[in-house]
Formats: structure tokens, C-alpha cells, sequence
């Protein structure tokens, strides 16, 4: 039974900066305020004719040159969004047909924040179970088109942007360890979209974050046969520095450990962790042979942690 890796990555990132001292000239809030709770910093927002499927494209074109794969190749494309263009086709559908990837089967899948994890568990499968054997997964989102501008609790924390991997065959002791997975339902109304808009019950969301984040990252660990010592690198969703702070803590991990864009894309739900992978493997800081653990929250109320050899 082969193990299914990560061969390959890309994202897309808008270019249209948008600073918190922008922010105050829209609402009431300050750039202080936001720092000091959130770590954000900027965000992107993506021009109104880029929707989700133009930049989970450029991701994913990115991610199949870097793993070296052709989109022939590709078995399946699963497209983690909370903002897809349109209810229906499928995001991953569209995509299908801009990258000729015409021997995939496609779907999206919906857990919020939570998206990429979901989407990447769900490849894994196919791979080990040899019916498939590349698998694409895209975390895109255009959180910017769902923001309540009257709402400065959660208008001031999200952003847009896409990353993507080609998931495939790797060596037994390589690639996805142990994962963990789960969702709380009850907790469904505390970040949910109400008409056009995100509505957030900031406080809840926070508790809830703050307690499985860290439960999380250590259970995956200890599936996997590791300790908190064999970690050479945690990839937390990029919600809010307090909230990644305290997993890194649960971790007992050193500052550096611990990679950080929340300060300059904000919370870009499903697209966060697959966007950070991307820039820390290319300033080098995930290398070859490393334990990363991944770990992500979001809405639903869901959650999920990957232990990987990279
Ligand atoms: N600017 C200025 N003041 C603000 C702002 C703002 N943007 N937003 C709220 N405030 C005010 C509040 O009105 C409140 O004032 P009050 O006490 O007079 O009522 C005060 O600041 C403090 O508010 P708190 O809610 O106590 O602030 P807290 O420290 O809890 O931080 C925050 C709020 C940042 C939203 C935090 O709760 C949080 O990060 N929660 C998690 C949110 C999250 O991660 N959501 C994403 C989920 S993932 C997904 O699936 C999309």
C-alpha cells in the first residue's frame, strides 16, 4: 500500500493590498485594535472580474509544474470553498476544464477554514487505496464579496487568495503520517453565512479554536507515533496570532517553529494553510525529511490536523 505526499505546491495571491489604516477609512475601528487582537496587519482582496475558480486555477497550474505532473495526469481535483462562484457547477469542474485535466473526476468540498484539511485527508485515501494515483486539492476563497461592511467584528479579519497541491504515491515512511479529523455541530450558528454576508460570534469561535486547535495537533502527533519533539515545524491556520499562539504554546515549540502570514493576508479560510506551505517552502524553512503538522478550525463548527514527513 503506497502513502500519499504532497509533490507539489502553488498559490495566487492578489496583488490589491489592503491595510488596516484602509479599513479605518470604511468603519469604525482602528489599526491598533486589529493588531493587537488579531496579528493582521494587511490583507488582499482580489479585483471584482477574479473569482474563486480564476485564482484556484492559477494556483492549481502552478502546484502541477512544480510537481512535474501533467493535468492528464490528474485522477481527481477536490476544491476546498466556502465562496465558490456559483452554488453549482462545482469550482473544481471549472478548473477541470482550464487545466485540461479531462481524465479527473471533480467536486468541492464545504468546511470552511477547516477545507484544505478535509480536501487533503479525502485525496490521501484514493492514493493509498491505489485507484487513484494524483490527486489536485485547491483551497480558494473570495472572502472579500461576503463581508458585512457594517460589522467591524469580522469584516476586518478575512482576505482572498488561493494555494494548491498535487497529492500522489511516496514512500511508506513519507508523506500524510496520521490525521485528525472532526466537527462539532452545535457550534454551527457561531460562524455561519447569513443572506450575502459572514456573520461570526467572535468569542465562541475563539474558545472553541483555542482548545481543539491545541487537542488537535497533539493527537495527530501521537497517531502518528511521535512526541511534541519531533516537530520540526507547525503550519497553523492563519486565524488570528493569539488563537495559533496558544497551539504553539500547547506544543511547547520554539517562536521560530511556527510559520506566520496571518500579519499579511489575514484569515483567508480554506486557501490559509495550503498559501503559507507555499511561501515557507520557499524561503526554505520546510525541508526535506521534516515532521509538519499542519492544524486547522473553522466554521461547522470543524476541525483537522495532518502529521506529515515532508
Ligand atoms: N475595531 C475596533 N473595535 C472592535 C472591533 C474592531 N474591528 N471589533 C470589535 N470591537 C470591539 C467590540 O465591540 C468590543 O467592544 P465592547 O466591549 O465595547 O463591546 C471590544 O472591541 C472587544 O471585543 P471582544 O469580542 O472582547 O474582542 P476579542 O479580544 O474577543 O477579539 C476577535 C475579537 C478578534 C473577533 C476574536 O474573538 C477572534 O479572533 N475570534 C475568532 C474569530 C475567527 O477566527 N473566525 C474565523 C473562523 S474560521 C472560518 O471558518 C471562516
Amino acid at each position: 500500500m503506497a502513502n500519499a505526499g504532497i509533490l507539489g505546491m502553488g498559490s495566487y495571491i492578489p496583488e490589491n493590498v489592503v491595510t488596516n489604516f484602509d479599513l479605518e477609512k470604511k468603519m469604525d475601528t482602528s489599526d491598533e485594535w486589529i493588531r493587537t487582537r488579531t496579528g493582521i496587519e494587511e490583507r488582499r482582496f482580489a479585483p471584482e472580474h477574479i473569482k474563486t475558480s480564476d485564482m484556484s486555477y492559477l494556483a492549481a497550474k502552478q502546484a502541477l509544474e512544480n510537481a512535474d505532473i501533467k493535468p492528464e495526469q490528474i485522477d481527481l481535483i477536490i476544491v476546498a470553498t466556502v465562496t465558490p462562484d456559483r452554488p453549482f457547477p462545482a469550482v473544481a469542474a471549472v478548473i477541470q476544464e482550464r487545466l485540461g485535466a479531462k481524465n479527473a473526476a471533480a467536486m468541492d468540498v464545504s468546511a470552511a477554514c477547516t477545507g484544505f484539511m478535509y480536501g487533503i485527508i479525502t485525496g490521501k485515501q484514493f492514493i493509498q487505496t491505489n485507484d487513484y494515483k494524483y490527486v489536485l486539492v485547491v483551497g480558494a476563497e473570495k472572502l472579500s464579496e461576503r463581508m458585512n461592511w457594517e460589522d467591524r467584528n469580522s469584516a476586518v479579519l478575512f482576505g482572498d487568495g488561493a494555494g494548491a497541491a498535487v497529492l500522489g504515491p511516496v514512500s511508506n515512511d513519507r508523506g500524510i503520517l496520521a490525521f485528525d479529523l472532526g466537527a462539532d455541530g452545535a457550534g454551527s450558528e457561531h460562524i455561519t453565512q447569513e443572506g450575502q454576508h459572514l456573520t461570526m460570534n467572535g468569542r465562541e469561535v475563539f474558545k472553541f479554536a483555542v482548545r481543539q486547535m491545541g487537542e488537535s495537533a497533539l493527537k495527530v502527533i501521537h497517531k502518528a507515533g511521535l512526541t511534541k519533539e519531533d516537530v520540526d515545524y507547525l503550519v497553523p491556520h492563519q486565524a488570528n496570532i493569539r488563537i495559533m499562539e496558544s497551539s504553539r504554546q500547547r506544543l511547547e515549540l520554539p517562536e521560530e517553529k511556527m510559520a506566520k502570514t496571518v500579519h499579511k493576508y489575514g484569515n483567508t479560510s480554506a486557501a490559509s494553510i495550503p498559501m503559507t506551505l507555499v511561501e515557507e517552502l520557499d524561503n526554505g524553512k520546510i525541508k526535506d525529511g521534516d515532521i509538519v503538522v499542519l492544524v486547522g478550525f473553522g466554521a461547522g463548527l470543524t476541525w483537522g490536523s495532518v502529521a506529515i514527513r515532508w
